[in-house]
C-alpha cells in the first residue's frame, strides 16, 4: 500500500498491515445467509453474535419510545447516565457478580461498546508503545482495541504447550514481561477475558488470584473482561457434552474474590463488561468499566468519554431492559438454555466428523482443531509455522459458504485452529457447520499443481 504522507505517523501506521478479521467479517456481511430469502448466502459463524435471543428482544424493545423528544437531545452524561450506571450496578454486578463490596453507580463509565472501553483504558494507563501482557489464544479485536488509537503494544504471551487455566503459565508472563522491559518496552497492565474468549471456559480462582499476584508484583494494572458473564451454560448441558467437560469451574468475578487487598493492591484491578454478550446487542455499542478503588482512572476515563457517548435511543433500550429483574434472570436463564442446546448440536457433529475440539462451558463459540485437514503437502510448513494451509482451509470454507475465524486472528502460534460460532439459529448451524465440513474434506484432498 502506498502511504498517504499527508497523514499523521499513528494514522499510517494503521494503514500498514492486513486485518484478516475484518476482511471475513466484510465478505460474510455483503452476502447475508437467510434460510428464506438467501439461502445460498454466507453463514456467518465466525462473528461472536448470540442470534438465539432475537425474539424475547423484539417484544422488550417494542416497548420503547424510541421517538420520544426527550431522546433527540444529549444524553444526560457522555459517561453514562446516572440511572442506566444504578441499573448496571444493582442488576448486573451486584446481582449476578457475587462483588465483596457492594458496586456503586460513581465506580462505573459507560461508553459505547467494550471495545471503547478497552480503548479508554489503554489511553489512560499506556503512554504510546508501552506494552500490555494477553496469553494466546485471545481475542483478536483487543489488538486493534489497544493499537488503532491509544497506541498502546499487545505483548503476546505465547504459551506453546500450557494451559491458561493452569498456574504454570504465570511464570511465561514473568518472563514476556522482562524480555520486553530489555526491549525496552514497559508492561503496564495485564488484559485478560473470563470467561475466555476464544477458549469458552472459565478461570478457577486460583488462576485469578495468581493474576492478581502477579500485576502487584509488577506493579501493573489488570483488566478482567468479564463480557460473558451471564453466557455460562454447562450446567443446562446432559449426556456427551456434559461428560466431556472434565473439571469445569463455575464463573468467579474477580469482584467476587474475598480479601483481595491480600493479593494486589486494589487501585489496579479493573473490570470490563458489556450488552454485546450475555444480552445479545452487540449492535447496539454499551460497554461498561467498573473501577472500584481507582477514582483517578474513572475520572480520567470520563474526560475522554465524549468521543464514546452512548446513543441516547440506546440508552433508553438498555434502561428497560435492565428494570426488571426479574425479567433479566428470565432473559439469562433462557438464553443459557439456549446456548446449551446449539452447543450440544454443534459438538455433536464435530464428534460424529472427528473434529476435536475444547469442550467449552461458556461463550458463544468453540475452540476447533482442523490440522488433521491440513494437505500432506502443506503439513511440515504448516508444524514450523507457516499459515498457508490455514488460509487454505479458510477461503474453501468461505468459497463453500461459511465464514468461520481462523487461529491467526486470535493470535494462536499453532497453524489451523478456528473459532466457531455455534450461537445461531440451528438450521443455520446445521447449513454452515455441512459447509465448513465439506470444505475441510475438499482441502485434505488439496495437491497443489
Ligand atoms: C472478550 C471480548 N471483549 C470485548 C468484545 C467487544 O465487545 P463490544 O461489542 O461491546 O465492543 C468482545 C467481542 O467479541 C469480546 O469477545
Amino acid at each position: 500500500m502506498t502511504i498517504k504522507t499527508s497523514l499523521s505517523i499513528r494514522a499510517q501506521e494503521n494503514l500498514q498491515g492486513s486485518n484478516i478479521m475484518l476482511e471475513g467479517v466484510i465478505k460474510a456481511n455483503a452476502n447475508k445467509f437467510d434460510l428464506e430469502a438467501n439461502p445460498n448466502g454466507m453463514v456467518n459463524l465466525g462473528v461472536a453474535e448470540n442470534q438465539l435471543m432475537t425474539e424475547e428482544l423484539r417484544t422488550i424493545m417494542r416497548t420503547v419510545d424510541t421517538a420520544d423528544p426527550k431522546l433527540f437531545g444529549y444524553g444526560e452524561s457522555p459517561s453514562g447516565s446516572k440511572h442506566l450506571r444504578e441499573l448496571f450496578a444493582d442488576n448486573i454486578f451486584n446481582r449476578y457478580f457475587n462483588p465483596q463490596t457492594l458496586v456503586r453507580a460513581e465506580d462505573i463509565v459507560l461508553a459505547a461498546g467494550c471495545s471503547a472501553i478497552v480503548d479508554m483504558f489503554t489511553f489512560c494507563v499506556c503512554d504510546p508503545n508501552d506494552g500490555i501482557l494477553i496469553t494466546t489464544p485471545f481475542y483478536g479485536g483487543f489488538i486493534t482495541d489497544i493499537t488503532a488509537k491509544s497506541k498502546g503494544k499487545v505483548v503476546p504471551v505465547h504459551l506453546g504447550d500450557m494451559s491458561p487455566f493452569d498456574m504454570g503459565h504465570i511464570q511465561l508472563m514473568q518472563n514476556a514481561l522482562e524480555k520486553a522491559k530489555l526491549e525496552g518496552t514497559t508492561i503496564r497492565a495485564l488484559v485478560l477475558s473470563n470467561p475466555h474468549n476464544p477458549l469458552g471456559r472459565n478461570y478457577s480462582s486460583e488462576v485469578l488470584i495468581e493474576f492478581l499476584k502477579f500485576a502487584n508484583k509488577n506493579k501493573i494494572h489488570v483488566l478482567y473482561d468479564e463480557i460473558y458473564a451471564l453466557s455460562v451454560f454447562d450446567h443446562a448441558l446432559t449426556g456427551k457434552a456434559k461428560e466431556e467437560q472434565c473439571v469445569s469451574h463455575p464463573f468467579i468475578s474477580v469482584l467476587s474474590i474475598p480479601n483481595l487487598e491480600q493479593y494486589c493492591d486494589l487501585e489496579l484491578i479493573h473490570v470490563a463488561y458489556g450488552m454485546s454478550k450475555d444480552f445479545c446487542l452487540n449492535g447496539f455499542r454499551c460497554g461498561v468499566l467498573l473501577s472500584p478503588w481507582n477514582k483517578e482512572l474513572v475520572e480520567a476515563m470520563r474526560s475522554i468519554s465524549v468521543f464514546t457517548w452512548m446513543a441516547s435511543t440506546t440508552e433508553a433500550m438498555v434502561i428497560k431492559l435492565l428494570s426488571d429483574p426479574k425479567a433479566i434472570d428470565t432473559f439469562t436463564k433462557t438464553n443459557q438454555q439456549r446456548l446449551a442446546e446449539s452447543y450440544t448440536y454443534a459438538v455433536d457433529l464435530l464428534r460424529e466428523h472427528k473434529i476435536s475440539y475444547i469442550p467449552a462451558q461458556a461463550g458463544h463459540f468453540l475452540w476447533i482443531d482442523l490440522r488433521t485437514y491440513i494437505p500432506s503437502s502443506f503439513v511440515s510448513a504448516a508444524s514450523a509455522g507457516d499459515r498457508a494451509a490455514e488460509y487454505l482451509l479458510w477461503r474453501n470454507m468461505l468459497d463453500e459458504g461459511v465464514y468461520v475465524n481462523l487461529g491467526e486472528a486470535f493470535s494462536e502460534s499453532k497453524v489451523g485452529f478456528f473459532r466457531l460460532s455455534f450461537s445461531v439459529p440451528l438450521p443455520q448451524l446445521k447449513i454452515g457447520m455441512e459447509r465448513m465440513i465439506k470444505a475441510c474434506q475438499k482441502t485434505v484432498s488439496f495437491v497443489p499443481v
